[in-house]
């Protein structure tokens, strides 16, 4: 059964959990979503931003609930999830967390640590919740699993192996779990944006082709959503990009990719609105 837009069966509101929902795409989903009838549970680490956020849903008549929790541990998000769904079954899960992150020209590879973070935030706890979502969906043989993942899973990004490396397995993961669950009712859509402003957007230093709003990037995800697509990549012309990808011989690829730069504001020196300091 497809997800009615905001209605359960019965006329009541539907619940959406979205991850990230404190600032930047997330958060504008959020209110997408509120104005269209859903009730929400809103999953961030801030929770004054997620309160935040949580008024403005209210104000349109959504009920919402808040969860302030760290994504990098796996095992409480999916304990939360569970939590949550066993309370008010979830029927759109739009999993939106993510971080992003770059090596430092001085620096000749990113630190371990960052590598494990981006790892667990962007890759393993998204897909692990996925799977928590699933499991409930196709027993009760309807839902939608949204995962956010990036342009970035497309290229091999010298600069940011931690990132476009995550978002490549977010990518192929989303892709197997899609194929798996269609003949159980339940959807599943890949999201692949390019430049969105937002604060992690704000941090990169340097072109950013296409760039568009966070309202726009969410009007697009939630169009995919009702359409039931597999992959949504925007804006379009990243499309055009990915299929140069594959069709240009390996060495040429290394040429231009290992010349392409990029520098980023330090983590703390930028606001959570992605604001410098
Ligand atoms: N902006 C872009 O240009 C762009 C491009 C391609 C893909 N994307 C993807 O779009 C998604 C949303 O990004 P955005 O642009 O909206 O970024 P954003 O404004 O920086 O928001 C990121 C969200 O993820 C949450 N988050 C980060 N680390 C977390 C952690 N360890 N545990 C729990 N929550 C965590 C943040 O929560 P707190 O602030 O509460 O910590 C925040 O709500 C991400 O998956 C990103 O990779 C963005």
């Amino acid at each position: 059964m497809e997800v009615r837009p905001g209605q359960n069966t019965n006329g009541t509101p539907a619940w959406a959990l979205i991850t990230g929902a404190s600032g930047g795409i997330g958060a504008e989903l959020a209110r997408l979503y509120a104005y269209r009838g859903w009730n929400l549970l809103l999953w961030g680490r801030d929770e004054g931003r997620l309160e935040a956020v949580a008024r403005d849903c209210r104000r349109c008549g959504a009920d919402v609930r808040i969860r302030a929790l760290d994504l990098q541990d796996g095992h409480a998000a999916i304990a939360s999830y569970r939590e949550d769904d066993a309370r008010t079954p979830i029927d759109l899960a739009i999993l939106a967390a993510g971080l992003g992150d770059m090596k430092t020209a001085d620096d000749a590879t990113e630190k371990a640590e960052t590598v494990l973070e981006l790892g667990l935030v962007n890759y393993a706890t998204p897909s692990a919740m996925a799977a928590a979502a699933a499991e409930a969906m196709v027993r009760r043989r309807r839902g939608h699993i949204v995962l956010v993942g990036s342009v970035a899973a497309f290229h091999a990004i010298p600069f940011a192996a931690a990132y476009s490396g995550s978002k490549a397995g977010l990518k192929r993961f989303a892709e197997s779990l899609h194929m798996a669950l269609s003949p159980h009712g339940v959807g599943v859509t890949l999201v692949s944006p390019g430049f969105v402003d937002t604060a992690m957007s704000r941090r990169v230093v340097g072109f950013k082709p296409f760039l568009q709003s966070a309202p726009s990037a969410a009007r697009q995800i939630a169009r995919a959503v009702e359409r039931n697509r597999a992959h949504v990549v925007f804006p379009f012309l990243f499309s055009i990009l990915r299929l140069v990808d594959v069709i240009v011989p390996w060495p040429l690829k290394r040429w231009i990719l290992s010349r392409l730069k990029a520098g980023q504001v330090p983590r703390g020196e930028m606001t959570q609105d992605g604001q410098k300091k």
